[in-house]
């Protein structure tokens, strides 16, 4: 039995669709605007879904004791840099305070585990590159022994989230793994993201609003090879072993938009011109990381693992996949206040937000 927090999530989901069918799997989910179920449902025969929060003490307590898992994959958070300038109190709440108090129950679960599952059982914390900071155009890729140097409300609030779980590693024992994985994409992620962003408003004929000079580079993955490299590390990891995880995909995000443009000038060509001619050079994000890039050397050497997916295969199949789930697309950004994909991020509120 596996506890997937965040499960109903955009890498939770595909952690759940990909390994559901090795093991039971109890997901908890607070269900917020970019969760859904939809993404997880060829799987309801084999989860249990509980809606609610990793904050309430009670109910987290109640799922280890009930379902005994073997592990925790601890995917929930708040995820969007943007909306973490607009309004950092909630990522202090779910990603920090949730994160305390997920570590305090699973801490007084693990303890009175029998022997071979005390031995066995693993807190894997799913983070990010981004709490490294930013590399500039010559630096070596970050690797695991990086300094922190986090510089958005979210990735401050994932290293705070980090530095609790390796914590209770070295106070208290508890085992745990720790994981900091490059930019995701693929099917069913929440259009605020820049490639489903980009993609959504392509297909809405909007335009493509690209920060700053364009210049910013990502290494992106899939996120099938994200979740693919977690399973590995669920059954092999050691205790407090931390881990890089990327796609050895650097762009720039204009080159980005340049092919998810061209791919859709061939797949759904407009009637009149290029969706290149939507590009739109906005204001760029404040504190914006110039780049992103993390070593996977130590995982592809001490694990049969390697990043599956090619960039450019994995675009197409993805561009594909929103052109055939415009509907998903429709109700999913309705749930929200991005219905009409707003821009976010600006910090007009310099800082002071809900
Ligand atoms: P997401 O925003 O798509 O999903 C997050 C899920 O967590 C949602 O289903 C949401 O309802 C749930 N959640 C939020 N607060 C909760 C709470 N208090 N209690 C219970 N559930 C709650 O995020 P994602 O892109 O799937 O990211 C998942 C994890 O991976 C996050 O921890 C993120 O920091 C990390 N990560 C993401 C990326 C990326 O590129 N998206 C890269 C590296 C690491
Ligand atoms: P994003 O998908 O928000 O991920 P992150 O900020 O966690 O890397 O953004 C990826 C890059 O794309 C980042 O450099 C900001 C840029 N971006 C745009 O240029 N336009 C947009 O509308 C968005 C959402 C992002």
């Amino acid at each position: 039995m596996i506890f997937v927090t965040g499960g109903a999530g955009f890498i939770g989901s595909a952690f759940v669709r990909n390994y559901c069918h090795n093991e039971h799997i109890v997901i908890l989910d607070a269900m917020t605007y970019a969760a859904d179920l939809e993404r997880i449902s060829i799987c309801k025969d084999r989860i249990s879904f509980i809606e609610g929060d990793i904050c309430d003490f009670e109910l987290v307590s109640s799922i280890f004791n009930k379902y005994k898992p073997r592990c925790v994959v601890h995917f929930a958070a708040e995820s969007h840099v943007d909306r973490s300038i607009d309004g950092p109190v909630a990522f202090v709440q779910a990603n920090i305070i949730g994160t305390l108090n997920l570590l305090q129950c699973a801490y007084s679960y693990w303890q009175n585990c029998e022997s071979v599952l005390k031995q066995s059982f693993r807190f894997l914390h799913v983070s990010t590159d981004e709490v490294y900071g930013s590399l500039s155009f010559d630096d070596n890729p970050f690797t695991e022994t990086s300094n922190y140097a986090p510089n958005s409300p979210y990735s401050a609030s994932k290293a705070s989230s980090d530095h609790f779980v390796r914590a209770w590693n070295q106070t208290f024992g508890l085992p745990v793994i720790i994981s900091h994985c490059s930019n995701n994409y693929g099917p069913w992620q929440f259009p605020e993201k820049l490639i489903p962003l980009m993609i959504a408003k392509c297909l809405s004929q909007q335009m493509l609003p690209v920060y700053g000079n364009g210049q910013n580079i990502r290494d992106w993955i899939h996120v099938d090879d994200h979740v693919s490299a977690l399973f590995e590390l669920l059954n092999h990891a050691e205790s407090s072993s931390v881990w890089g995880i990327g796609g050895g995909a650097e762009i720039s995000n204009l080159d980005l938009v340049h092919i998810i443009c061209k791919t859709l000038d061939e797949l759904k060509p407009l009637p009149n011109g290029k969706y290149q001619d939507l590009v739109t050079f906005v204001t760029d994000r404040p504190g914006h990381d110039l780049r992103y890039a993390i070593s996977t050397n130590k995982i592809s050497s001490k694990t049969s693992w390697k990043p599956k997916v090619d960039i450019k295969d994995g675009l197409m199949e993805t561009i594909i996949w929103y052109i055939n789930s415009n509907s998903w697309l429709e109700n999913i950004s309705k749930k929200s206040s991005y219905v009409e994909y707003n821009r976010l991020g600006l910090g007009q509120n310099k800082g002071i937000a809900k």
